[in-house]
């Protein structure tokens, strides 16, 4: 495909302005340019074709099945952005006066209400931007728990299991923690005996997301979390797997006290290719008065920002947060009501309905049921045919099938992480299963087709480092 540079032709327009018959403001000496900027020049047509052509190139939820583990692509229904689109919300400015934006803050307040019963939790702060973020926070609230309680100095250590996804221990590091990494089992749940060994008067706290990033639920969490509160220490929730549990399982009722919901995942938001997100830290109640200010407090029938909290860690980011993202996950929400737990369950079914269907064919590593997602190994395609996890991905790129997460969660060799969401139709999983067992067939009859794959897409194997550090964004003119 060329570029929009290499489509220009001089003198071409897609349109014209008519002139205004303003005077032309003078530009002072030395700030004018020298020379007009080099822009492409196409007509209208040439224009939208150049740009609906790059967007067909693009791979989303709306245009197949995208199974990314770990990630949640669910379909994002129209509704919530035919409500983000409402004037009200829409035109809303971030310096408007409180008394005029009652519908924004109460929509805010519900938000928060509704985050801390779904969790059983006491309270939200909305504010983070990204589950990453809403980690930071987390922990940050920690730190300002201990400091009150005079533990600060002595309690260094947040202790987290091999499974955890990479911005647990990056969080853990820039929350200035030292990290103690705990093993998991054969089973895939935490080795409570490791974990004995590892938690005492030094310990801050445990970052943990339940089920695992294996899908696993930890089968042993109330255990686990007495081992924490008896000393002293908290329980960090990383919310990143919610979409398994609502309804069925709150993380509060297990024994955490702080947790970060990725409503961007959860609760649909066109995410992913760094869309907005929202990464919301629900509290125990202990934990309340440090969090973020301004908290969304109501007034008898009124909605205010709060500011008058001495003991909060302060704003972590700017005005109230990303607020498209609360109204699409609140309209989400109240489209499901009561049967939030259906969307969970229908999450559950579909993941172990493919596992069922695949197991034959790569290796299960943990031989469960799974939750929202599951975690198979391409290590007997690579034993023997060579094949990797990273061929199997790019293959499935081919049937048109987004690849899952591969390579992840480490202690996997030759990972694929696999989560369907509750948002496909049996139809779609079976066309998945079909493609996949073809995959596993041709490692035996045709390996070469795969180590060449993908054989279709505009663009094969780059160099993914490369593409991803040294990005080339700025076009070289002869
Ligand atoms: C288990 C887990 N934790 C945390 C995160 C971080 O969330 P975000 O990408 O919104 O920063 C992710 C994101 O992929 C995740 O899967």
């Amino acid at each position: 495909m060329k570029l929009i540079y290499e489509r220009s032709q001089a003198g071409r327009r897609a349109g014209t302005v008519p002139d205004p018959g303003l005077p032309v403001p003078e530009v002072p000496e030395g700030l004018g340019r020298s020379q007009p900027p080099r822009l492409p020049e196409l007509a209208e047509p040439e224009l939208v074709r150049h740009w609906t052509g790059l967007s067909q190139r693009n791979f989303g939820i709306d245009t197949g099945f995208y199974p990314l583990g770990s990630c949640t692509m669910k379909y994002n229904p129209r509704v919530n952005e035919r409500v983000v689109g409402l004037p009200g919300f829409r035109d809303l400015h971030p310096y408007q006066e409180e008394e005029d934006c009652q519908g924004a803050l109460e929509l805010m307040w519900r938000l928060q209400e509704i985050l801390a019963e779904i969790v059983g939790l006491h309270a939200v702060t909305l504010q983070p931007a990204a589950g990453s973020q809403g980690e930071l926070t987390g922990l940050t609230l920690m730190r300002a728990y201990f400091a009150d309680r005079g533990e600060l100095d002595q309690r260094r250590e947040i202790v987290i299991p091999d499974t955890a996804h990479g911005t647990n221990p990056a969080s853990v590091a820039m929350a200035g923690y030292t990290l103690v990494k705990v093993q998991v089992d054969e089973r895939g749940n935490i080795d409570v005996d490791d974990l004995r060994a590892k938690v005492g008067p030094q310990t801050a706290g445990l970052m943990l997301t339940n089920p695992s990033t294996l899908g696993l639920f930890e089968e042993r969490i109330t255990e686990i979390a007495a081992i924490f509160h008896d000393a002293g220490a908290l329980l960090y929730y990383d919310g990143a797997n919610l979409n398994a549990v609502c309804g069925i399982s709150r993380p509060g009722d297990m024994g955490f006290d702080i947790l970060h919901f990725n409503l961007h995942k959860t609760f649909s938001q066109p995410h992913g290719g760094g869309g907005p997100g929202a990464g919301s830290v629900a509290v125990r109640d202990i934990i309340e008065p440090y969090l973020p200010t301004p908290v969304v407090v109501r007034d008898g029938g009124t909605y205010r920002l709060d500011h008058e909290r001495p003991k909060s860690i302060g704003r972590v980011r700017g005005f109230g947060g990303p607020f498209g993202v609360f109204v699409r996950a609140y309209a989400f929400i109240r489209m499901w009501g009561p049967g939030l737990r259906e969307m969970s369950e229908t999450a559950v079914l579909n993941a172990n309905y493919l596992l069922a269907r695949l197991r034959d064919a790569y290796e299960l590593p943990y031989d469960r049921l799974c939750m929202h997602e599951f975690v198979l190994s391409a290590r007997n395609l690579k034993r023997e045919h060579g094949v990797t996890a990273l061929d199997v991905a790019k293959r499935l790129m081919d049937h048109n099938f987004h690849p899952p997460t591969v390579y992840f969660p480490l202690v996997v060799p030759e990972a694929m992480m696999i989560e369907p969401t509750e948002t496909e139709a049996v139809e779609t999983l079976d066309e998945f299963c079909e493609a996949m067992l073809a995959i596993a067939a041709e490692a035996a009859d045709d390996p070469q087709q795969l180590k060449d794959a993908p054989h279709s897409r505009p663009v094969s194997r780059p160099d993914e480092a490369l593409a991803a550090k040294r990005l080339v964004v700025r076009h070289e003119f002869d």
